[in-house]
């Protein structure tokens, strides 16, 4: 018998473990539960994927770009990819298949079409960065081929009596270049192996320093670390990655993988305006945009700054001291502490309601640009903010939102 052959064939979705940073943009971007992880990898469910591609754009690395064609009844399984080191060969049965399936007009090669790109409205933020962002370098070094920096500054930014412990840390990279923008993060590559035995995961952070330097015209970059000692339910874990680099001393040496992220981006134009919302240790991104506006200011920049600032007090503030030291023609600053003895606790959503005319200003100009930053809770807090700021003010955000979002205008990076 030679009649047509039913074979259903798959676009499998996969994300190359070689490559992902394990930063969890994915899972949490996902409208339909298809991505989880383990201690090992992110992984995709095929019976799930329907290849929307919502979380294909906010991936800082492109490791979730990965597509194999393979036959249904064969696809991976999760327990598989769990295992995996590297992504699979794309094998050659389903290929042949499908050209079988092809050639003889069969059926079920339906699904390893193009995915199918249906419109996802559930993501929060931009997937796209702002029209006028410069391009960004990404994935330059990598787990295989890390880059060596040498640490060259080291200093506590918070009180020494606080709880808080976090790090200004300066990386150089000598001759050779790392090549960032403001807005985008590295990867760290701790030393020693978990307790699998298998080498650490590079750990994220953001850039704290300006494209052309943290000392201006020098090949150094830095970060802003928090020590971090307890989880998310307050028990004692001693963070792996943030206590290798906040006991770091000036002249140890690290390796570092990137850089990535191609959206959170600051818009290069000079008239634009950034709206900054952070806490903690998401102040990174917001000193590396502000410290470039204010190099370029002196060149013509004229757009406007206003940053919402959270912290517990005001000693747990990093960058307290510099940022009020800037002038107020420059950047309209507002600090928010929820942990001041004898005051109300109060957190940037706050804030940014006492000045909601000031931030409906902003909304309703076409060159503002907003960045959130910080802890995952306060995401919520702040759209809740703006919305009710925009409604009050005239301004639907029902529809300023979308607009936001499609024109690289909202960004959010929460963890
Ligand atoms: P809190 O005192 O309630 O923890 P951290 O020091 O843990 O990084 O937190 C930085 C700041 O963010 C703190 O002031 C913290 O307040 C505040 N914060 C915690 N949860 C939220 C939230 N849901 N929205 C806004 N800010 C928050």
């Amino acid at each position: 018998m030679n009649g047509p052959v039913s074979i259903e064939v798959l676009k499998q979705h996969l994300i190359d473990p070689e490559i992902c940073i394990r930063c969890n943009t994915c899972e949490e971007t996902c409208p339909i539960d298809a991505i989880t992880h383990d201690d090992n990898n992110y992984v995709v469910r095929a019976d799930v994927c329907n290849g929307c591609m919502a979380c294909v754009s906010p991936c800082p690395t492109g490791a979730i770009d990965n597509w194999r064609t393979v036959l249904r009844a064969e696809a991976y399984s999760i327990d598989e990819q769990f295992t995996w080191d590297v992504l699979p060969a794309q094998g050659t049965t389903a290929d042949d298949a499908l050209r079988a399936g092809q050639a003889e007009g069969g059926v079920g090669a339906q699904a390893a079409a193009e995915p199918a790109g249906i419109e996802v409205d559930t993501v929060r933020g931009s997937t796209v960065p702002p029209w006028s962002a410069a391009k960004p370098y990404v994935n330059l070094y990598t787990h295989k081929a890390p880059l060596r920096a040498t640490v060259v500054g080291n200093y506590r930014l918070t009180e020494a009596a606080t709880e808080s412990d976090i790090h200004h840390i300066v990386l150089d990279f000598g001759t050779t270049p790392f090549p960032v923008l403001e807005g985008q993060s590295l990867g760290i590559l701790p030393p020693g192996t978990a307790p699998d035995g298998r080498a650490h995961h590079a750990r994220q952070y953001s850039i704290a320093s300006p494209r052309d330097g943290e000392r201006k015209g020098y090949n150094n970059i830095s970060l802003t670390v928090k020590r971090v000692t307890q989880d998310y339910q307050g028990k004692r874990v001693d963070g792996v990655c943030s206590n290798y680099l906040c006991d770091l001393k000036k002249g140890d040496t690290v390796e570092v993988i990137g850089p990535f992220g191609n959206t959170f981006l600051m818009p290069n134009h000079a008239d634009s305006h950034l709206l900054m919302i952070c806490t903690g240790t998401g102040s990174a991104p917001m000193r590396a945009m502000t410290e470039y506006r204010r190099r370029r200011r002196l060149k013509g920049a004229t757009g406007k700054l206003m940053l919402f600032f959270g912290a517990r007090t005001q000693e747990e503030l990093p960058y307290f001291g510099p940022l009020l030291n800037l002038p107020k023609d420059f950047i309209d600053t507002n600090f928010a502490f929820s942990r001041t003895p004898g005051q109300p606790k109060r957190y940037v959503q706050d804030v940014m309601r006492e000045r909601a005319a000031d931030v409906a200003q902003l909304l309703r100009d076409d060159s503002t640009y907003i960045y959130v930053c910080g802890l995952k809770g306060m995401e919520d807090g702040v759209l809740q903010a703006l919305q009710a700021i925009a409604d009050q003010h005239g301004l639907a955000w029902e529809t300023l939102w979308p607009k936001l979002k499609r024109d690289g205008r909202l960004h959010l990076e929460t963890y």
